[in-house]
C-alpha cells in the first residue's frame, strides 16, 4: 500500500525538469462511424480525440474537420490540411462502398453500423506507430497490421472475406500503412505542442463534504466531492488521524464541460463513529501540500433552533415595534405634511 502511495505521489507530483515532457501516455484517435440504413442512405460521423477530449469533428456533408478547440489546427499548414481532408473522404467513400456490396453478398444485413478507428500514442513525448481497427455492430471485425488487413479472431467468416476484399487494393493499404506509421504520430505531436499550455494547466480542486442516502440505521454515508480540478489524476482517500478507511468506496472520475474533472469518494459508517475522519486529497495542482477536510457532526438541535429560530424571533419583534411605531406616530404626521 505505502508502495502504491509513492508510486502515486511520484505520478502526481511534477519533478523540477519535467516541464517539456507528457509524463502519462497520450492517445489520438480518430472514428469514424457509418450508419447504414439501405442501399442509397448513409450517415457519417466522424471525430477526433486527445484521449478524453474531442479535438475535432468531421461531417461527411462538406468533408471538412470542424477544429473544436482554438489549438487543433496544431500545426498543419492548410495545403496539408485539404490533403488530408481529401484523403480521409476518399477512404470513408471507398470502405462504404465495400460495405454496401457485402449486404449483397448476405454478410452485411441493413440497417448496421460500422465504425473505424485509427489511434496512436505518445509516450515521453516520444510517437508510436498506430492501429487500425472496423467493428461491424460494435463488435471488432478486423485490423491493420504490416500493410495488410487481418480478420479478428471473433469476426468469423464474414470478417476472412471483408479481409480479404479490403487487400485487394495495395494503394489503399498504403495509405492506410502511411496514416498510421507518419500521419498519425505527426498530428498527435503537433496537437501536444500546439495545446500544451491547456493540456498541462493545473487547476486546484474544490472539494467539500456532505451525506449520501442514508445506508441503514444508525449509520451515515459520508461522501467527499472532489471537483474542478485539472489534470485527471487525483489521489482521494477517508482518514481517521494517519489511517486510511479500508472501506473507502471510489466513484469514477467525471468530466466537467470545461475539461475539468470530479470525483466523488463515499464511506458507510456507524453515526458515532463518524466524528474525527476527514477527506485527504493529493493533486499536482497542490504542490505538495494536503487538502484536508474533517467531518464535524452536524449540529444538535439546540444550535440550530438557537442559530436560526432565535434572530427569527428577534427578526419579528424588531418588524412589530417598527410597525407600531409607524401607526402611532409616523402615519398621522405623513398624512397632515401635504395637507398643511
Ligand atoms: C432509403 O431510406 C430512406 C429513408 O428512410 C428512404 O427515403 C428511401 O426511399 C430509401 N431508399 C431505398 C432505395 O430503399
Amino acid at each position: 500500500m505505502l508502495f502504491l502511495q509513492i508510486l502515486l505521489l511520484a505520478v502526481l507530483l511534477p519533478d523540477g525538469d519535467s516541464e517539456d515532457a507528457f509524463q502519462e501516455l497520450i492517445s489520438f484517435g480518430i472514428i469514424l462511424t457509418t450508419s447504414f440504413y439501405n442501399i442509397s442512405w448513409t450517415k457519417n460521423q466522424g471525430s477526433a480525440w486527445l484521449d478524453e477530449l474531442q479535438t475535432h469533428a468531421w461531417g461527411s456533408k462538406t468533408g471538412a474537420f470542424i477544429h473544436l478547440q482554438p489549438w487543433s489546427r496544431g500545426n498543419v499548414s492548410n495545403e496539408e490540411l485539404k490533403e488530408m481532408e481529401t484523403i480521409f473522404y476518399r477512404y470513408s467513400i471507398r470502405t462504404i462502398s465495400i460495405c454496401h456490396n457485402h449486404v449483397s453478398n448476405r454478410q452485411f444485413e441493413y440497417p448496421f453500423q460500422v465504425q473505424v478507428v485509427l489511434s496512436c500514442d505518445s509516450h515521453f513525448g516520444e510517437a508510436s506507430v498506430g492501429f487500425m481497427r472496423i467493428a461491424y455492430q460494435g463488435s471488432d471485425l478486423m485490423s491493420f497490421q504490416s500493410m495488410s488487413w487481418w480478420p479478428s479472431p471473433k469476426g468469423g467468416s464474414r470478417a476472412e472475406q471483408i479481409c480479404r476484399l479490403f487487400n485487394q487494393s495495395h494503394v489503399t493499404n498504403e495509405i492506410a500503412q502511411k496514416l498510421l506509421s507518419d500521419t498519425c504520430p505527426w498530428l498527435l505531436l503537433g496537437l501536444l505542442d500546439a495545446g500544451k499550455a491547456y493540456l498541462q494547466r493545473q487547476v486546484r480542486p474544490e472539494a467539500w463534504l456532505s451525506t449520501g442516502p442514508s445506508p441503514g440505521p444508525g449509520r451515515l454515508l459520508l461522501v467527499c466531492h472532489v471537483s474542478s480540478f485539472h489534470p485527471k489524476p487525483v489521489w482521494v482517500m477517508w482518514m481517521r488521524g494517519e489511517q486510511e478507511q479500508r472501506g473507502t468506496q471510489r466513484g469514477d472520475v467525471l468530466p466537467h464541460a470545461d475539461g475539468t474533472w470530479y470525483l466523488q469518494m463515499s464511506l458507510d459508517v456507524k453515526a458515532r463513529e463518524a466524528a474525527g475522519l476527514s477527506c485527504l486529497v493529493r493533486h499536482s495542482s497542490l504542490g505538495g501540500q494536503d487538502m484536508v477536510l474533517y467531518w464535524e457532526q452536524p449540529h444538535s438541535m439546540g444550535l440550530v433552533f438557537l442559530a436560526v429560530i432565535v434572530p427569527l424571533v428577534l427578526l419579528a419583534g424588531l418588524a412589530l415595534w417598527l410597525w407600531k411605531c409607524w401607526k402611532t406616530h409616523w402615519r398621522p404626521q405623513c398624512i397632515r405634511l401635504p395637507l398643511e
